[in-house]
C-alpha cells in the first residue's frame, strides 16, 4: 500500500473546524479504500505563537519540507492583535510559502448548480460559473524590500512596501496559467496595472513574450485589474483562467468567492515547481478565507472550503483523479440535498452545523464509490 505522508496544520479560529472535517474524510478514505495516508499535526499562526512565541516552529517547518502535502487550516485573529510584527499568525503562512517556494496558487471559483441563488448577483450571472485564478504566491508587494517603516524625525513616519517582479518570476506563473488553460477553455486574461507600475509593463511585457514562445494556441487577452474586478462583478463567466499578481491575485480572489455563494466555498492549491527527476511538487491546500473570527467557535463555519482544497490536494499531489472527482461529486450532492451552512442558507435549504456537513460528504462520498 502506498504511504501518502500528510501534514495538517489546522491553525486558529475556524481552521481546526474546517480541519475536522477533513480528518473525518481522511480516516474514512484509509479505513474503506486502504489509502495509505499518514498525518501528522502542527502548529502555525496564533496557535504557534501561544505555544512557542513564533509564527511557525523550525521543527514544523522541517515537517512541511518532508511531507507530501500540506493541509492548511486558518491563521489569526483579534487576541494577536498586539504582537510583533515578525511573529503575527499570518507570517507563519508566508514563510510556509516562501521557503517551500509555492510560487502558483490556484483559486478555482465554480458556482455549484445548487448555488445559484445563494450569491449576491444574479442567477444567470453566475450559473454554471467555472474559472481559475492564477495568482503569484511568493513575490511582489508581499515580499519586495525595503519593507519597513522609517521615523522621518518630524513627528512623521513612512511606512514602505515594495512591489518587484524579476522576469523568470512572470514566466513560471503565466507559463502555469497557460498549461492549465489547454486543459479546460484555452483562455487566459492576464491583470496587472501597467498604466501605473513598472512592475505592471514587466509583467505584461513577459506574458506576452511567454505566449509568443510557447502557448501561442491558448488565447490571451490582457486587462488592467481594476477593471477586471468590475468585470469578475459584471460577467463573469466571460474569464476562463485569469493569472495576476500576489496582492491583485488576492484581491480578485475574495471577490470571485463571492460568486460562488460564499467564502467559505472557495478552495486554493498552493504549488512548487515540479522537481525535473521525479516530478513531484512541494505544496501546501488551504481555503481562501480567514480564521473568522465572527464565527469562530459557534460550529456554524462552512467546511467546504477547506473539503475542496483536499480535494485538489488528491488531484494535484497525489494524481487521485478519480478520488478528487468523487469528492467534488459528493460536495455538489450534499449540496443538491439543500443542506446549508448558515453562509449559504439564503436561498433556503436545510440549514446544517459545520460537523453535520462534514458528515454528510463523507457519507455521500461512499455512497458514489
Ligand atoms: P475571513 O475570511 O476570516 O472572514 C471574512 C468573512 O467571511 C467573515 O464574515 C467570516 O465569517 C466569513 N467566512 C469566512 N470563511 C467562512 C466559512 N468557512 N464559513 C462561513 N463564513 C466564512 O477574513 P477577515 O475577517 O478579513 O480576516 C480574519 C483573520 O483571518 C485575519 O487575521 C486575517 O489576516 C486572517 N486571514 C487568514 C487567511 C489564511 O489563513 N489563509 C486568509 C484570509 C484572512
Ligand atoms: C489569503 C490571505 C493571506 C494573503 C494572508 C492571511 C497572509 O488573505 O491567503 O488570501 O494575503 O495572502
Ligand atoms: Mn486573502
Amino acid at each position: 500500500m502506498a504511504t501518502r505522508k500528510l501534514l495538517l496544520l489546522p491553525g486558529d479560529g475556524i481552521g481546526p473546524e474546517a480541519m475536522a472535517e477533513v480528518k473525518k474524510l481522511i480516516e474514512m478514505m484509509n479505513a474503506d479504500f486502504n489509502t495509505g495516508f499518514q498525518t501528522e499535526e502542527g502548529l502555525v499562526g496564533g496557535s504557534a505563537y501561544d505555544a512557542h512565541g513564533q509564527a511557525i516552529s523550525d521543527a514544523d517547518m522541517e515537517k512541511a519540507m518532508a511531507a507530501d502535502a500540506v493541509l492548511f487550516g486558518a491563521v489569526g485573529g483579534p487576541k494577536w492583535d498586539g504582537v510583533p510584527y515578525e511573529v503575527r499568525p499570518e507570517a507563519g503562512l508566508l514563510r510556509l510559502r516562501k521557503d517551500m517556494e509555492l510560487f502558483a496558487n490556484l483559486r478555482p471559483a465554480i458556482c455549484y448548480p445548487a448555488l445559484a441563488a445563494s450569491s449576491s448577483l444574479k442567477p444567470d450571472v453566475v450559473e454554471g460559473l467555472d474559472i481559475l485564478i492564477v495568482r503569484e504566491l511568493t513575490g511582489g508587494v508581499y515580499f519586495g524590500e525595503p519593507k519597513e517603516i522609517i521615523d522621518l524625525g518630524n513627528g512623521q513616519k513612512r511606512g514602505i512596501d515594495t512591489q518587484v517582479y524579476d522576469t523568470f518570476e512572470i514566466e513560471r506563473i503565466s507559463g502555469v496559467a497557460f498549461e492549465l488553460a489547454r486543459t479546460r477553455s484555452n483562455k487566459v486574461c492576464s491583470m496587472e496595472k501597467h498604466n501605473v507600475m513598472k512592475s505592471g509593463v514587466l509583467w505584461k511585457e513577459v506574458v506576452a513574450q511567454t505566449h509568443k514562445a510557447k502557448y501561442s494556441d491558448v488565447e490571451l487577452t490582457h486587462m488592467l485589474a481594476d477593471a477586471g474586478g468590475m468585470q469578475l462583478v459584471r460577467w463573469p463567466k466571460q474569464f476562463d483562467v485569469i493569472v495576476t499578481d500576489n496582492l491583485f491575485g488576492d484581491m480578485l480572489s475574495d471577490v470571485a468567492a463571492m460568486l460562488t455563494g460564499s467564502l467559505g466555498m472557495l478552495p486554493s492549491a498552493s504549488l512548487g515547481a515540479p522537481d525535473p527527476k521525479t516530478g513531484s511538487r512541494k505544496a501546501l491546500y488551504e481555503p481562501v478565507h480567514g480564521s473568522a473570527p465572527d464565527i469562530a467557535g459557534k460550529g456554524i463555519a462552512n467546511p467546504i472550503a477547506m473539503i475542496a482544497s483536499f480535494a485538489m490536494c488528491l488531484r494535484y499531489s497525489f494524481n487521485m483523479v478519480e478520488e478528487a472527482d468523487r469528492l467534488e461529486k459528493a460536495i455538489a450532492g450534499v449540496l443538491d440535498d439543500g443542506l446549508r451552512t448558515k453562509d449559504i442558507l439564503s436561498d433556503g435549504g436545510t440549514e446544517v452545523s459545520t460537523s453535520q456537513m462534514g458528515d454528510a460528504v463523507v457519507a455521500k462520498y461512499k455512497v458514489l464509490a
